[in-house]
């Protein structure tokens, strides 16, 4: 009997452990491009979540002064500052691209391998020079082109949607914008969903990687609306349903 019950407290005791281990274990966000406009607001925005964020730009004191000033905000964020991709990306879970479109090739050939079977989220709008066009063809997306380059790893678009000044107010005229996910793999759209939920936005699972080439082309409508009609880069979608 003695020894039965020493097997049951082992038992809870490893069954305890894990519990701790798992409600412990945080997922690691790596933020290519970290110190620009998207990669500064989605870094602030995912800082009130339980993640690890992996900060990754090429001037670290730029790091080091965004990493001060969300800790003003939000002391307990677990930040890292990185200057180089491949590392930042091979710590990751969920990698975030937050570059122009025309740099994700160089960056793809530093962080191919450790990419593997990893989320990479696309952002990118893929537009040309005087923002009236996009660059990539009609068959295919800034996302559908990164997965071609990063054939083992998840793409799921994401936050291509959302201008950076959203971030800081999800909610415009009342209204939570509305952040669209397109991806391949439902898991990995899962995930992503709740990086979206955790910034502020009301995500929307879309469609599969080609429903891309909408939501890309959506933000260029919703760029040259901006332009036309002054939004001040705060403008957002929402799809009014019962
Ligand atoms: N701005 C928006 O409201 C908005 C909205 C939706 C989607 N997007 C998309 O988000 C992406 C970023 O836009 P942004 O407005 O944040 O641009 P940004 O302010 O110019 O920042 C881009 C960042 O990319 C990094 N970068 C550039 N070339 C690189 C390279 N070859 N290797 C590594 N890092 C490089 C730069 O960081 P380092 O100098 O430190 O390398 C820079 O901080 C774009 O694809 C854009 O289409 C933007």
């Amino acid at each position: 009997m003695p020894k039965r019950n020493g097997a049951w407290r082992h038992a809870i005791v490893v069954l305890h452990y894990q519990f701790e281990t798992k409600m412990n274990t945080k997922q690691a966000i790596a933020i290519i491009g970290a110190t620009g406009n998207m990669g500064a607001a989605i870094a602030r925005s995912l800082a009130k979540g339980n993640y690890r964020l992996l900060l990754k730009g090429n001037d670290k004191n730029a790091l080091d002064a965004l990493s001060a000033d969300i800790k003003k905000e939000h002391p307990l964020a677990d930040l890292e500052a990185i200057t180089c991709s491949a590392e930042a990306s091979w710590e990751a879970d969920i990698i975030i691209l937050a570059v122009p479109f025309q740099a994700e090739k160089e960056i793809v050939e530093k962080i191919r391998e450790v990419a593997n079977q990893k989320i990479v989220i696309s952002i990118a709008n893929p537009l040309n020079e005087t923002f009236d066009g996009l660059i990539t063809s009609p068959l295919t997306s800034a996302a559908e082109e990164l997965q071609n380059l990063l054939p083992n790893a998840k793409v799921v678009k994401a936050f291509n949607t959302t201008f950076a000044a959203d971030f800081a107010t999800p909610v415009i005229d009342g209204k939570q914008a509305d952040a669209f996910i397109a991806g391949n793999d439902e898991d990995a759209m899962e995930t992503v969903k709740e990086l979206v939920s955790t910034a502020g936005f009301n995500p929307i699972i879309a469609g599969d990687l080609s429903t891309s080439r909408t939501l890309e082309a959506m933000q260029l409508l919703l760029i040259r609306l901006g332009m036309k009609y002054n939004y001040n880069w705060l403008a957002g979608w929402k799809i009014l349903h019962h």
